[in-house]
């Protein structure tokens, strides 16, 4: 385990070093690059993802049959999840997009809500191959890419959205404290003026950490706010879920 207040060095070996430790609450880390990057920007990076206080999850969706069990429960278990989806489709074309991208995808719903809504160009990133597998079935014109959004480098080579949209997946950052740096990552990757919506759950009350884990609206609207983003706003809740918009500044 990493000293309390340790700071990652320079060295491209001892990151490689770190980062691998960063797994240690069992997760195997296929295609995370680490290592061969240096600047001071990714170094920020890397040493966020250096902590002994991550909230280890208790299933691993890149196997197919959690997989599969995961999509055939989440809209029985949450029904509201489809209106969520039709709410975050519509501030989509609302807003005129036509290159989304979203983060930890999943199995496609919400890609399939938002392409029926308009044509788009959509990018849909996940680290879990049976879940990207799932959503090219459903999805059989969008781009599906297999990348690690703790990874610092996820953006490279994705180009410029209009919109960047993420559902219940933010939590999979495994610590909240990690939440602004993804949304700096992504203002980086929209254009000028362009749209976030996240949703995601409210810290639920019967799960051991789940304040660590779940940032609550308002700590959302406080992480965004620090990323850049202008126009925050809690545009619904739907039971625990909350959808958030908010505006890139450039
Ligand atoms: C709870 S599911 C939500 C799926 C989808 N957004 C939905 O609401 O239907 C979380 C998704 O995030 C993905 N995920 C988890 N950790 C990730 C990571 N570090 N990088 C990229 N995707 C990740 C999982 O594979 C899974 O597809």
């Amino acid at each position: 385990m990493l000293a309390a207040g340790h700071k990652a060095t320079a060295h491209p070996r001892a990151l490689q070093t770190i980062c691998s430790r960063a797994d240690a609450f069992g997760r195997p880390a296929p295609g995370r690059r680490v290592g061969t990057r240096t600047e001071p920007a990714r170094e920020a990076a890397y040493t966020a993802c250096v902590n002994d206080d991550d909230v280890p999850s208790g299933i691993d969706l890149r196997l197919p049959h959690v997989a599969h069990a995961w999509t055939a429960e989440a809209d029985v278990k949450r029904p509201y999840r489809a209106d969520a989806r039709a709410l975050i489709a519509e501030r989509v074309a609302v807003h005129g997009a036509r290159r989304v991208l979203e983060l930890g995808g999943g199995p496609g719903l919400l890609a399939e809500a938002i392409v029926a809504r308009q044509p788009v160009d959509y990018t849909l990133l996940d680290f879990s191959e049976p879940m990207l597998a799932l959503s090219r079935q459903r999805n059989p014109g969008i781009t599906c890419v297999l990348r690690d959004f703790l990874d610092p480098a996820w953006p490279d080579g994705l180009g410029t959205f209009d919109a960047i949209v993420t559902m219940q997946a933010v939590h999979e950052l495994r610590h909240k404290r990690r939440a602004q740096l993804l949304y700096t990552q992504a203002h980086a990757v929209l254009a000028a003026g362009g749209l976030v919506v996240v949703a995601d759950h409210e810290p639920p009350e019967t799960r051991v950490r789940a304040r660590d884990l779940h940032a609550t609206a308002d700590e959302q609207h406080g992480y965004l706010g620090g990323a850049g983003y202008r126009d925050v706003e809690t545009i619904a809740t739907f039971g625990t879920l909350y959808v958030i918009a908010a505006r890139a500044t450039r």
